[in-house]
């Protein structure tokens, strides 16, 4: 894709979906930029108050706290990543007239809806990691008119750590594993996601009728984790051997996790996908991308 010489990105958070939006601009010809903790810290309000954002085309926030687990006992610092930071840097784009994209979460639901969940169905956060982030999207909706909340799933990526990788690992190392079959979403590989976030500040820069606000994207079609886990061992077997030789699904009873998760977490994407013609892959297609990026690495 070509991009315009005049878009300036201003690249938040330097994680799986920082690294990939990073690696397109490289790829693209793109200006940009990218700030992440210890050196920029967004819970740090003279951070973003002394930096240029007027340079500016668009802001995108990658950055989080995104250790569920952990944010049970550090909801405190959940919250001042997740809700603090966005308020921040809102208000700081809206001083500056710069729009923001942010980047929030399946988990603002509760999982207990039978259908995919739609922007205009009611949050209601089960865990501090979703509570925190739910907070930090109302600020922005306070704060700032110009802004693209984009929620998103079951994140996987070549760079970082994640699902996909952490299965790799364990089948390399294990003979048996136990994956949970009642937790349901869509496994979404970063890099599908930060094309259409380029795409979205493509849009913004050529002025091209923006409907602001919420939207969700998600690869297409729904998994379990222990569906997720079965298609990454059939697709790293392409590849290599490994020692797994035996894979349980077991209900979530009995894989104790100290944060509550959703049972249900499928994202409805029409609306994104109507008002920013964007095209979503098949989370089995993208997985394959990835894993066959993944061991070319190797
Ligand atoms: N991962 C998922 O499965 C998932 C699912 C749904 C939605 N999301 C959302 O998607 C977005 C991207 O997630 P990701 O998986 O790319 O996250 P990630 O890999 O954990 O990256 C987050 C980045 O934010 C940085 N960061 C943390 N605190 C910061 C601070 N105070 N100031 C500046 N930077 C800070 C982290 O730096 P350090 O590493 O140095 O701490 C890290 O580089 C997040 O908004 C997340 O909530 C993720």
């Amino acid at each position: 894709m070509n991009y315009p010489n005049n878009m300036n990105l201003l690249i938040i958070g330097n994680g799986q979906l920082g690294q990939e939006i990073s690696a397109i601009c490289l790829k693209s010809g793109i200006n940009y930029k990218i700030l992440n903790i210890p050196l920029f810290d967004i819970t740090n309000e003279k951070d973003i108050e002394n930096f240029k954002i007027k340079d500016f085309s668009t802001v995108i926030n990658a950055s989080a706290y995104t250790d569920v687990e952990k944010a049970e006992e550090e909801s405190d610092l959940a919250d001042s990543v997740n809700a603090k930071g966005p308020h921040f840097i809102s208000r700081k784009c809206a001083k500056d007239n710069v729009p923001l994209i942010h980047v929030s979460t399946d988990y603002v639901f509760d999982g207990n809806s039978q259908k995919k969940y739609t922007e205009n169905d009611v949050v209601n956060p089960i865990n501090q990691y979703g509570s925190s982030k739910e907070k930090g999207e109302s600020h922005i909706r306070n704060n700032l008119k110009k802004h693209i909340i984009i929620r998103t799933s079951w994140l996987y990526s070549t760079y970082g750590n994640n699902f996909v990788k952490s299965m790799i690992t364990l089948g390399r190392d294990r003979e048996t594993l136990s994956i949970v079959n009642d937790q349901y979403g869509s496994p979404t590989y970063a890099f599908d996601l930060a094309t259409v976030i380029v795409e979205i500040c493509d849009k913004i820069n050529k002025n091209d009728n923006i409907i602001w606000g919420t939207y969700h994207y998600s690869n297409k079609g729904k998994a379990s984790w222990y569906d997720f886990a079965a298609k990454t061992f059939d697709l790293v077997k392409d590849h290599e051997k490994l020692k797994l030789k035996k894979l349980n699904g077991i209900p979530t009873s009995e894989y104790p996790t100290v944060a509550k998760r959703p049972f249900n977490s499928e994202l409805d994407c029409s609306l994104i996908k109507k008002n920013f013609g964007i095209d979503i892959k098949l989370w089995k297609e993208s997985l394959k991308i990835m894993i066959t990026k993944l061991m070319e690495k190797k």
